[in-house]
């Protein structure tokens, strides 16, 4: 059996599935991290759970290294011109999440709408005794703004037909077989949408992309939802314009700092948070357990890689 570096927890099927074929070496149990890495010098695979950062150091230190799967679509956490130069295989797993992140963004949106989870309080805390829910606005009609029309907007943009929303998307090329109008300035797009969301991954070409300038744009009855990454919004911005009412709402499933999550978010009742949960479904975590050890099966087979990213 070969040796594998795990560097993070996951569903139990994908362990078992990794144990069967390999030897894992758990990097997040390893008391120090240097001490570990120096006794992994011959190990060949390494499965990424998307807890840590595989930076051009952590390659450096393994120099029999010579693919890196990844346990999700979005590869921000890898180096990868680091692994390119050493000529280090990635893969990701694109594709089986796209139903489950799409699912959610409809989920994030339709609470942050519809006010589920603060009428959910109100009912609980007894209040409807003192009389009713005020009205709130609904998706029917509204107008949406995906930034970023990839496997997962497209996906969005289809549940968003069904709710008979109008669809429009921002991306750097405009995708011509795509019926929904293109918009090839953001800030342009976020002033005529009701709702902003943003799906595009977190490299750094995307950092902040999401700008104060956008979000003053999307205004006082615009909202906000990121289901990409933290990084591609000006968080403190964010926060600013939510409490003065200048940004009418947010629903985000994804951080600056995750797990830690501002403070600030917390007194919020125009927001409604959610702990990175878009692809965290048992099924489709299975589906990405699945792809993501086929993936070094097919290396250590010599087999052609199922989804390589390079
Ligand atoms: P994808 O198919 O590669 O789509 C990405 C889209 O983003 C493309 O349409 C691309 O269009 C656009 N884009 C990329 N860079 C851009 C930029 N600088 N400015 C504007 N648009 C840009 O990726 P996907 O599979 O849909 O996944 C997207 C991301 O979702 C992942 O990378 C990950 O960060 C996130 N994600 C989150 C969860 C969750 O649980 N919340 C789960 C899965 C994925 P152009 O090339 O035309 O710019
Ligand atoms: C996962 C994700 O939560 O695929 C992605 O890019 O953000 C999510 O599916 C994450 O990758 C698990 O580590």
């Amino acid at each position: 059996m070969h040796d594998l570096i795990l560097t993070g927890p996951l569903l139990g099927s994908a362990t078992k599935a990794l144990e069967n074929e390999f030897k894992v070496l758990r990097m997040w149990e390893a008391g120090d991290l240097d001490i570990f890495l120096h006794d992994c010098k011959t190990v060949r695979f390494l499965a990424s759970a998307g807890n840590i950062q595989i930076d051009r150091a952590m390659i450096d230190q393994l120099p029999a290294l010579e693919i890196i799967s990844n346990y999700g679509v979005g590869i921000d956490t890898i180096d990868l011109d680091a692994a390119r130069a050493r000529k280090i295989g990635v893969t990701n797993t694109p594709d089986v999440l796209n139903d489950a992140v799409a699912e959610h963004a409809l989920a994030l949106m339709l609470a942050a709408c519809r006010r589920v989870v603060d009428a959910d309080a109100f009912v609980r805390a007894g209040k409807w005794l003192d009389g009713p829910y005020p009205f709130t606005g609904e998706l029917t009609g509204a107008k949406i703004g995906i930034l970023g029309l990839g496997r997962i907007g497209k996906e969005i943009a289809r549940r968003c037909q069904a709710f008979k929303m109008q669809v429009v998307y921002h991306g750097r090329h405009e995708q011509k077989f795509e019926p929904f109008p293109y918009y090839a300035d953001l800030e342009h797009m976020a002033r005529e949408v009701d709702w902003l969301i943003a799906v595009v991954p977190g490299d750094t070409g995307t950092e902040g992309l999401v700008s104060r300038k956008v979000l003053q744009a999307l205004g006082p009855k615009g909202v906000l939802v990121n289901l990409g990454r933290g990084s591609l919004v000006d968080e403190k911005a964010l926060l600013d314009l939510l409490k003065t009412g200048a940004l009418g709402g947010a629903a985000l499933d994804v951080f600056a700092d995750e797990p830690r999550v501002s403070p600030e978010f917390r007194s919020l009742h125009n927001v409604v948070l959610s702990p990175h949960q878009g692809s965290a479904t048992i099924k489709t975590r299975w589906a990405m357990g699945d792809l993501f050890v086929r993936n070094l099966l097919a290396h250590r087979d010599g087999n052609p890689l199922i989804s390589p990213v390079i």
